[in-house]
């Protein structure tokens, strides 16, 4: 009996889960390859026998397989990717579609590279990642800013508003894209289907970053993906949302706005040569997974955030603990498990510390804000170890009520004086960042996470900003990518 055979007629039983490579070439490819004995004369260096050489070693780079030469010969002769791709297209509505080893940061910049000519204006939301940001760099975008809008209730962020994406069109008639992040780190959305209209009335082309939406369409109560509301183009990290290999990402989009060529140009030109097959293989896994059983699989986990929440509620009283009555319908992510410490004075940094120490890491903290990841790979077990850690976490930094406040990452308030490329390669110095009030910045600067810039290269310091980048530091979050994380000093462009 040939393996293919053998797996074909393994059933699924109710308590074993299904096997999922029948329907997904790549992970065939993967797994037939790791079944085989094959004594390659490839890449990588370790040819799948490090462990010869030692045992960490060996531990460290088990299950790694190429792309080509592993999954698939060295000359894709059997077409795999492509293959696997297609019926990722199929899913999404969209007629290309491209698994990335480089993270949504990659795909971000493919697409950046997609869109126009050097020089060409795009409308894009200010509290983008720092891998749009620099694929606009890299590919010579002028920005026209959108504001975020904030919820004056939580301080929470609540997307762009279509009357900005309406306003900034319409003052920008040869912008080439309108380019939002949705959702945001919080969970919370835009108004997409309609910013899709408006910019679509111009004919102008959506490119969604739904970074953390990989999740999204599989499940009745989940937001429906970007391509269902007629997004032009849209990436997701497989490995954020869903049960992927860190890195996995994927990028889709319609041709009808959109040159396929400069889509494919522009992917390859930033992706590696090499990719791992082991990578590929988990987006294709987790395609084949969501489309076999996403509702069935989403559901009790839904539950178990829902019961999660209540508990917070009961134990910590005045905890805000938003869900998706909170907001307008279709405008957060009912996966995302979002606390508001302001309100009981509680401090987040110290609640991570505590929950470190008991094997329970956190997404996203700052003093007044926890966001945890919450997947398809959770369920009540490890929600309900999570509420019993939080609970006196929280209770033993309570103090006085603060007032809600909002995250610098939402408020970014940018004067422009360079374009961003113009500023990222024009000869520039170290200067007493107080004396950088005023200067136009030649580096980008972001608390992480989220990763949004705060200050990207061509815009000015603020002492405002200046101020609200040292409160980030000084309660505890990392601030990344500046030359000088104790923000002494700022690389400026020198005049
Ligand atoms: C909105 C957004 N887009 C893109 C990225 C980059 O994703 P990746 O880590 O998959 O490269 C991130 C990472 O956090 C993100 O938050």
């Amino acid at each position: 009996m040939t393996t293919r055979q053998a797996v074909n007629e393994v059933a699924p039983e109710s308590s074993a889960p299904m096997r999922l490579r029948v329907d997904a070439p790549l992970l065939d490819g993967y797994l037939s390859y790791l079944e085989s004995d094959a004594t390659p004369f490839i890449t990588p260096g370790h040819k799948g026998r490090a462990s010869k050489l030692d045992a960490d070693l060996g531990a460290v780079v088990a299950g790694d397989v190429p792309l080509y030469g592993g999954v698939d010969t060295v000359k894709s002769a059997r077409g795999l990717l492509a293959e696997a791709e297609r019926r990722s297209a199929r899913w999404y509505g969209a007629d290309w579609c491209r698994y990335s080893t480089g993270g949504s940061t990659h795909c971000n910049q493919a697409l950046c590279l997609a869109i126009g000519q050097p020089g060409d204006k795009v409308v894009v939301t200010r509290s983008l990642h720092r891998s749009l940001l620099l694929g606009m760099v890299l590919a010579d975008l002028e920005p026209c800013w959108l504001p975020t809008a904030i919820d004056a209730a939580t301080g929470m962020p609540l997307g762009v508003a279509v009357e900005d994406v309406e306003a900034t069109l319409a003052a920008n008639p040869d912008a080439r894209a309108v380019l939002i992040t949705e959702p945001d780190y919080l969970g919370t959305l835009s108004d997409v289907r309609r910013i899709i209209e408006v910019a679509h009335r111009r004919d102008v082309p959506v490119i969604v970053d739904q970074a953390w939406g990989a999740h999204f369409g599989h499940h009745p109560e989940l937001p429906p993906h970007a391509m269902a509301l007629g997004a032009d183009a849209m990436v997701t990290s497989i490995h954020k949302l869903l049960p992927g290999y860190t890195q996995a990402s994927l990028v889709c989009a319609r041709t009808r706005r959109f040159d396929r060529d400069r889509l494919e140009r522009g992917f390859e030109a930033s992706h590696t040569t090499s990719s791992a097959g082991s990578v590929l293989a988990s987006i294709d896994a987790c395609r084949a997974l969501m489309e076999a059983r996403g509702p069935e699989l989403v559901e009790p986990v839904l539950r178990a955030i829902k019961a999660a929440r209540q508990r917070l509620r009961e134990e910590v009283p005045g905890l805000d603990v938003p869900d998706e009555q909170s907001f307008m319908p279709g405008r957060f992510d009912p996966m995302r498990l979002v606390l508001l410490l302001s309100r009981v004075g509680a401090n987040g940094i110290e609640i991570e510390h505590m929950l470190m120490d008991q094997g329970l890491p956190l997404e996203l903290v700052d003093r007044d804000t926890i966001v945890a990841i919450v997947t398809i790979a959770d369920d009540e077990g490890t929600l309900n170890e999570l509420v019993k850690a939080l609970v006196p976490a929280i209770h033993a930094t309570s103090g006085p009520s603060r007032s809600p406040s909002v995250s610098v990452s939402w408020h970014v308030q940018p004067v422009k004086a360079m374009s961003p490329r113009a500023a990222f390669f024009s000869a520039h110095e170290s200067v007493a960042a107080d004396l950088a009030v005023g200067r136009i910045s030649a580096e980008l600067i972001a608390p992480y996470p989220p990763g949004i810039p705060v200050l990207a290269p061509g815009e000015l310091v603020t002492e405002r900003l200046l101020a609200d980048l040292r409160a980030v530091a000084a309660h505890g979050v990392r601030v990344a990518y500046a030359a000088d994380p104790t923000l002494s000093t700022i690389e400026v462009v020198r005049i």
